[in-house]
Order: structure tokens, then sequence, then C-alpha cells
């Protein structure tokens, strides 16, 4: 794998990253039965800071419960690891991968007599959707997928076996030219991209699918409603509808992989200008600056990596 770091920590031990093996019989591996958490870590003014991270670990507990699994560590356990791991590491930024699954000891479908183990990966990531895509914006297409639906999985889960729904958009969206794909709900209304929520501006309002879209919660998507909310715009949760995209000013995505991506096209429609708009540069502006903590108003955001102890 390319940008492979030294050791990953896998419970409750730090291991080369070549050794971090499972077992083909490993449960999760063939039922989807895990959860995970996608995290980043900025090199900031106070030092590598982890974004949102206790948010990121609660989503993770939450995620668990829904499937189950309770979680052999605490919440500070994994965070204290997380610090360690990317301290070990000798990354001053990257990406974080805390993943919890049914392990190796019992397969058919009831799961609950299978270990639940827990592994932190760390390592370099660049812009999900690009640089350029950050810049200029990107192309999406609505997927034929539909979004997960609540009747059928649980789309407040960050679960692995979920993700099958966002891969077959992705790959759908990639195979027709475009950069991202845009999932409606089972009701038909917008719901979210492949792996990022999604913003609407039009009037000069910014709305977005409500919890009851089938969205995941994202993190992403909670700042950037405070921080818009703080610059002074209004923004409306409310259902979307298809049309809603293509008649829009500005469209924008939010996650931890990609931050804040403009879209200037969906379908083939230009968004507004063809170009980042003026409201989708400023929160972005703003985002920027949260995440990489050049933010006083919004430095608790942040968990900052403790340097490590000077060797004696
Ligand atoms: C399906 C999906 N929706 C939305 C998001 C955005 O969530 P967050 O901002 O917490 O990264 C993600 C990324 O984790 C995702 O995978």
């Amino acid at each position: 794998m390319q940008n492979a770091a030294d050791v990953i920590w896998m419970n409750g031990q730090f291991v080369a990253w070549d050794d971090a093996k499972v077992h083909v019989l490993t449960h999760g591996l063939h039922y989807g039965t895990g959860v995970f958490e996608g995290i980043r870590a900025y090199e900031t003014p106070r030092g590598t800071a982890i974004f949102r991270h206790t948010d990121h670990i609660d989503r993770l507990f939450k995620s668990a419960e829904l499937y189950y699994m309770p979680i052999p560590y605490t919440r500070e356990e994994l965070r204290s690891a997380t610090h360690e791991l990317i301290t070990r590491n000798g990354l001053k930024s990257c990406y974080v991968r805390p993943l919890v699954y049914r392990g190796y000891g019992q397969m058919g479908l009831y799961p609950l007599e299978a270990p639940v183990d827990v592994t932190i990966a760390v390592w370099s990531w660049g812009a999900y959707l690009g640089d350029e895509g950050k810049r200029t914006g990107i192309r999406a297409k609505v997927s034929s997928w539909r979004r997960i639906g609540p009747d059928s999985l649980i789309p407040h889960a960050k679960a692995c076996g979920q993700y099958l729904n966002s891969v077959l958009a992705k790959i759908e969206s990639h195979k027709a030219g475009y950069e991202e794909a845009i999932l409606l709900d089972t009701r038909g209304f917008v719901c979210e991209g492949s792996g990022e929520n999604l913003f609407v501006v039009s009037g000069g309002r910014i709305h977005t699918p409500p919890q009851t879209a089938s969205i995941l919660d994202g993190i992403n998507r909670k700042s950037a409603i405070q921080i818009a909310r703080d610059l002074g715009y209004e923004v409306v949760e409310r259902d979307i509808a298809r049309a809603e995209l293509y008649l829009a000013d500005e469209v924008f995505v939010t996650g931890t992989a990609a931050e804040l991506v403009p879209v200037r096209e969906i379908d083939d429609h230009a968004i507004g200008t063809g170009e980042p708009g003026e409201i989708t540069r400023v929160v972005q502006r703003a985002f920027d600056d949260a995440l990489r903590g050049r933010s006083e108003r919004y430095a608790e955001w942040l968990d900052v990596v403790p340097a490590p102890a000077p060797a004696t």
C-alpha cells in the first residue's frame, strides 16, 4: 500500500504494519460485521491535533452499540492509543481509521459469540477528492443506487457492510466519468454523497437533508452547520428535491476524507455559474481554518497529540 506507516494498534498491542493480519475466517470479512471511523489529524500551530476526536470516538461507540458489539476498551483508552500511534509513526498529519469488528471464532449469522476485535491504523492521505476538486469543484452524478434505508439497515451507523452501497454508487459514477455520486434516499429525496454529506445554497440560504433522510450524521456536517451559522448564514435542515440540486446557486459536500468540497456540475447541469460560489468559499475558508488550528473560535474541536516525553 502507498503511504504505509510503521505500526498499527491491534487489540492493545502495537504491531508492525506488515504483521497486522487477520484469519480468513474473521466474521467481519464474511458478513460485514464491523463498524469504523474516519478521522483526520492536522499539523497545527499547537502541534499535531485530531479534529473532533471525541465526537468520532462517540460515534464509533454508537455504531457498535447499534450492531450489538461491546467494545472491550474505554473511550479514553482508544483516544490515548491513537495519540501514541501517531507519535510512534512520526506523522505530523494523517488519516486515522479505528475499526471494531467481529473476529475469528464463530461463523454463521448469529455473531454474538465471536470476539470483538479493535484496530487503529494511521497513514498519510491527501485530499480524497483531489486538491483541484477542493479549489475548482467536482462533477457529480445522481446515482441509480438509492442510499440504504432505515427499514433494512441503519443509516446512522458507520458500519462496514453498509458501505457496499457507497461502493456501488462510487464505481458507477467513476465509470460514467464523474468524481462523485449523489445518492437519493428511498423516498427519492436528496440524501448525500457516497462518503460525504451534502449542502445546497439557494436564495442566500443553506439547506441540508435532515437526520430522517437516511444520512450519516456527519461530524463535518455538524461543523459546517455551526460555522455557517456563526458566519450569519441561515442553515435549514429539510428534505431536498432532486431538481433543487440542478437549480441550486451553489452545492458543496463535507466529510472527513474529502473535507469541504464545492460541486460545480451535477448530471451535466452547471451549478450556478459553474464555479464555486461565494457562500461556499466563505464557509470553506472558515472550515479549513478550523481544521488546521488557525481559528481560536473552534480551538476546542482539536485534540492535540501530546508531545512524546523526552528520553531520559
Ligand atoms: C456515507 C457517508 N456519509 C457522510 C460522511 C461524512 O461524515 P463525517 O463528516 O463524519 O466524516 C461519510 C464519511 O465518514 C460517509 O461515509
